[in-house]
């Protein structure tokens, strides 16, 4: 253990650390040790604003008790069951809660565990869904530049993000992209939606031209696109998206991942933008970010189509040892008793105009290029120092960690999306923070 700080580990190199530059950190580690409501504690006990809801997952904040004494109960009373062939009563419970407060059409819940295996699920689904009905030749898949999906091969098949992609060989064949909806020229400093790039959707008629609508399965987009550093669909391109997807009888996913659970001030980006998809991927803030889970809801017409010959046949040759388990059902339980309790999925709408006012006021803030905002969801984008990206916004994350603010960085983009529970003075604290590193960094 380390003389210094006695709750961290002395040998550093036997994890690989997941989406990390492993070489710096282990020279000067980050260690967060405990976290309560809005902060996380460092090795070192300072106070660290949680400007990011860990990895835009911990939607209720941190150490909830509602949410920690389901865990404890749960593992206790049953620590796990089978996921096949047998059950427990909460995964029902939990399908049912999620049912009500789902976008409208959605009527059946698949788990998973992670925002990955929810798009690997969604995906599959919407292949057999086709062959079920008897239309196999629809096995093309159409994601979008800068899209993320997660790290499996579907989900980086059909994601946009270069460095997520360009090492893993050939990905799955029969997929195409749309354009990313990023115009920075026109659309630079927008408070909330964009007005421009509407047109941007009509590019998947294009692609129906290319490929003919008979061989296209599924078009799959994050309604807000999170990782990439935040970007926003303009004004009426999700609409013309699912116009353009009914016309042609191709499924819609919308991977909500990050924009499920209140992010955007609506419990789903699908209410959000009053567009409704056929197919619905979402995990971490389906349990706070504390238990493992992911859910993919589907309509009645999609699940319905599986429910075919012999009663005694598995209808879906798809699913984890872990789906469903109990502790994260119990999680997701409380997540959302906490969320409802609170108001938390509607939360974000009352404070999007505070946080508004106050991501753009840093407009004028060095090398600030661009400021993003929607719900509780923001975007600050930087100029890159030339021949060194991403150098200027990771030392912008190292400074704000120094100085007790917890922020994410993406390429040169800082993006915020802090828990639900976020007060003015904490937004404050975040805005007046950035201002400080922005002003002395290079
Ligand atoms: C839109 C989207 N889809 C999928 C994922 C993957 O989720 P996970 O990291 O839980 O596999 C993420 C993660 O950030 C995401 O933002």
């Amino acid at each position: 253990m380390n003389q210094q700080f006695p709750n961290i580990p002395n040998d550093l190199s036997a994890f690989w650390m997941p989406f990390s530059a492993n070489r710096q950190f282990k020279k000067a580690p980050r260690f967060l040790v405990a976290a309560k409501d809005m902060h996380y504690t460092s090795a070192d006990g300072r106070k660290i604003l949680d400007g990011t809801a860990g990895l835009w997952c911990v939607n209720a904040g941190h150490a909830r008790p509602k949410i920690v004494e389901a865990i404890q109960r749960q593992a206790e009373e049953l620590d796990y069951a089978p996921a096949f062939q047998m059950a427990h009563p909460k995964v029902f419970e939990l399908a049912n809660r999620l049912i009500d407060i789902a976008p409208k059409g959605m009527e059946h819940v698949f788990f998973t565990n992670s925002g990955s295996e929810s798009v690997e699920t969604a995906l599959k689904i919407a292949l057999a869904y086709h062959r079920a009905k008897g239309d196999g030749s629809r096995f093309r898949l159409i994601g979008r530049e800068r899209g993320y999906h997660g790290v499996n091969f579907g989900g980086i098949s059909v994601g946009g993000i270069v460095p997520n992609r360009k090492m893993f060989g050939t990905l799955l064949t029969g997929v195409d992209h749309l354009p990313h909806t990023h115009l920075p020229k026109r659309n630079a400093f927008t408070r909330g939606v964009p007005e421009h790039g509407v047109e941007l959707a009509d590019e998947l008629e294009r692609i129906v031209g290319l490929h003919d609508a008979s061989t296209i399965a599924a078009v799959i987009v994050e309604p807000v696109a999170g990782s990439t550093g935040v970007i926003l669909p303009p004004k009426g391109y999700l609409k013309r998206l699912r116009e353009i997807c009914t016309k042609h009888g191709i499924l819609l996913i919308f991977d909500e991942v990050i924009t499920g659970y209140g992010r955007l001030g609506t419990p789903f980006a699908a209410d959000y933008f009053d567009v409704q998809p056929d197919i619905v991927v979402t995990a971490k803030g389906l349990t706070n970010g504390v238990i493992p889970m992911g859910a993919v809801m589907v309509t009645a017409e999609i699940h319905d189509a599986f429910m075919h010959g012999p009663e005694h046949m598995i209808e879906f040759f798809h699913g984890y040892t872990y789906s469903g388990n109990p502790m994260a059902a119990a999680c997701g339980l409380a997540t959302l008793e906490t969320y409802k309790d609170e108001g938390l999925l509607t939360r974000g709408a009352e404070l999007a105009p505070y946080w508004e006012d106050a991501l753009h006021s840093l407009r004028d803030a060095p090398y600030v290029i661009d400021v993003r905002n929607i719900g509780l969801v923001g975007a600050i984008e930087l100029e890159p120092i030339a021949g060194a990206p991403t150098k200027r916004a990771f030392s912008a994350f190292i400074k704000a960690f120094e100085s007790g603010l917890l922020i994410r960085t993406t390429g040169d983009i800082i993006a915020l999306s802090p828990p639900l529970i976020v007060e003015k003075t904490h937004i404050d604290q975040i805005v007046d923070g950035l201002r400080t590193i922005l002003n002395t960094i290079e």
